[in-house]
């Protein structure tokens, strides 16, 4: 502004010294200012001149004499309170716009809020026509309309309570295995086994790749390799050097992400833990690591989660209390497949003992018990991939895995103790053809190996559960759609 006006022969002194003056201390009150987060602001730890706040406008209520504006900056749903002489409104200062403003931050008069900012200095950083903004100032946007924009919708109430849950509950479950003595392990992403044996596979080469049949190696990595569906071995060969390890990363599975549970990117929370030979053990983190979890989001985020509890999904507040408070329940397949049978209930999917639980089964089973997680024990050997640990029991042949069931979700940890026993693990890789690529794995048996077992949690599939949300979608970032492109 100063070299434009410079730039003016024709420009009066007056009018260039009062335009620098206004000018200098526009930018000398900036200069000076206070940078402070709305969240900070809102506490009432900061209040006094020159503090600046740079947000995004939730609302602009222009009256005679002056003018109120809601600001927000992503650090906490309530936004700060503004108060502007209405000279300082203008056409572009519109809902959805970026400001930067600089005031003093006064104990408010009025009882809705703790503190308002009096503003100096109102800029407006960037424009948002509020004619086009998918999103309109004071109407309450369903989820499903909001998930059409994925490059926008962080800037909703909803979901931008959302990523702050979920970022407060990953700093949870960080600090639940820091606090019990695990060492975190960055487990790779690409990898050429296929740890559930499930064949839900993303497989990983260059662009452009194409698989000729002459080539004599047609693989980047010399072998197929695919994005990880689960860390599990990984976590086994650490845990026989540091005894309990986890990680907490993207997970990858071709399978249909229209289900509302299931996505194709998704993060999982795996634990592996040595000289564990009973799975109440392994039950026994899954609830502690659940409740921990919890208990912190409750207190951490209580203003995000009240959106959710009291807005999207009232009666959820008293299931998570009822879930925090409650002992989770325990029983085994076989009894599970009892309950199933004998209830008047018409399944679309068989109950026969060997069947797998279906979504409708796990969610029949919580509700029995009470709408308390129920741990399912001890499922049919041949159901459980080949490093789940033989029961070796008899007339019914189980494996010693266990899932998690919660309501409103079904399944949301599946674990195991491991088959540790050299001789029957180089059996049931012979049986599944697996011996040559997993050579390696039974190495582990031969040099110190230790009864062990680990489990994986959904962390989309666990922030849906304490926030009572349907869809899974809704708890992620970026959602993908077969109508948008990938971000
Ligand atoms: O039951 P899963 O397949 O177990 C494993 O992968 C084990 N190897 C883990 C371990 O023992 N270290 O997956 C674990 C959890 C499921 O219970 C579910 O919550 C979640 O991961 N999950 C998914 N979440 C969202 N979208 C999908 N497609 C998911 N598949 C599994
Ligand atoms: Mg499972």
């Amino acid at each position: 502004m100063l070299l434009t006006l410079q730039r003016i022969p024709a420009f009066s002194t007056t009018v260039f010294c009062r335009c620098s003056a206004e000018f200098l201390q526009r930018h000398c009150s900036r200069m000076l200012s206070k940078k402070v987060r709305v969240s900070d602001a809102l506490s009432g730890k900061e209040t006094g001149s020159n503090i600046r706040i740079q947000g995004w406008v939730r609302s602009v209520r222009p009256q005679k004499d002056n003018l109120f504006l809601h600001v927000n900056d992503g650090s906490s749903l309530k936004p700060l309170q503004v108060v502007a002489s209405s000279h300082l409104n203008t056409r572009d200062l519109t809902f959805g716009c970026a400001v930067d403003i600089t005031g003093t931050l006064e104990k408010s008069i009025n009882k809705r809020q703790n503190v308002e900012l009096h503003a100096q200095h109102i800029k407006v950083v960037g424009e948002c026509n509020p004619v086009d903004f998918p999103f309109k100032i004071k109407e309450r946007h369903s989820l499903e309309y909001v998930r059409q924009f994925p490059h926008l919708r962080c800037r909703t109430n909803a979901f931008s309570s959302l990523l702050r849950i979920r970022s407060e509950a990953t700093t949870a479950i960080q600090s639940f295995f820091r606090d019990n003595g695990y060492v975190q392990i960055h487990t790779p992403v690409i990898t050429s086994n296929d740890c559930e044996g499930a064949g839900e596979l993303f497989q990983v080469e260059p662009a452009g790749h194409k698989n000729d049949s002459d080539d004599p190696n047609p693989h980047f990595f010399s072998v197929p390799a695919y994005l990880t569906v689960s860390a599990q071995l990984h976590l086994e060969v650490m845990a026989g050097a540091f005894s309990a390890v986890y990680t907490f990363g993207p997970t990858f599975r071709a399978e249909n992400s229209q289900s509302r549970r299931h996505l194709a990117e998704f993060y999982m929370v795996e634990a592996e833990i040595a000289f564990t030979e009973s799975l109440d053990d392994l039950m026994k983190v899954m609830e502690d690591l659940f409740k921990a979890a919890t208990e912190h989001v409750l207190s951490c985020c209580a203003e995000d989660v009240e959106l959710f509890h009291k807005y999207i999904a009232p009666g959820n507040r008293d299931q998570v209390d009822l879930m925090l408070k409650r002992k989770f329940n325990v029983i085994s397949y076989t009894e599970a497949i009892d309950i199933l049978k004998s209830s008047s209930q018409n399944f679309t999917f068989s109950t026969e003992w060997g069947c797998d639980l279906q979504t409708e089964h796990e969610k029949f089973l919580v509700k029995h018990c009470g709408n308390v997680p129920v741990f399912v024990i001890n499922y049919p050997y041949e159901l459980k991939p080949f490093y789940a640990r033989d029961n070796q029991d008899q007339p019914n042949h189980t494996a010693a895995a266990v899932d998690l069931l919660v309501p409103g979700v079904g399944e949301l940890c599946g674990g195991s103790l491991r088959e540790e026993r050299l001789e029957l693990l180089s059996q049931r890789l012979a049986r599944a053809g697996l011996e040559d690529t997993h050579a390696w794995y039974l190495q582990l048996r031969e040099f110190g190996s230790v009864p062990h077992g680990g489990f994986g949690m959904g962390f989309e599939r666990y922030l849906q559960c304490i926030l009572g949300l349907h869809n899974i979608k809704d708890v992620i970032p970026f959602a993908r759609f077969s109508h948008s492109c990938l971000l």
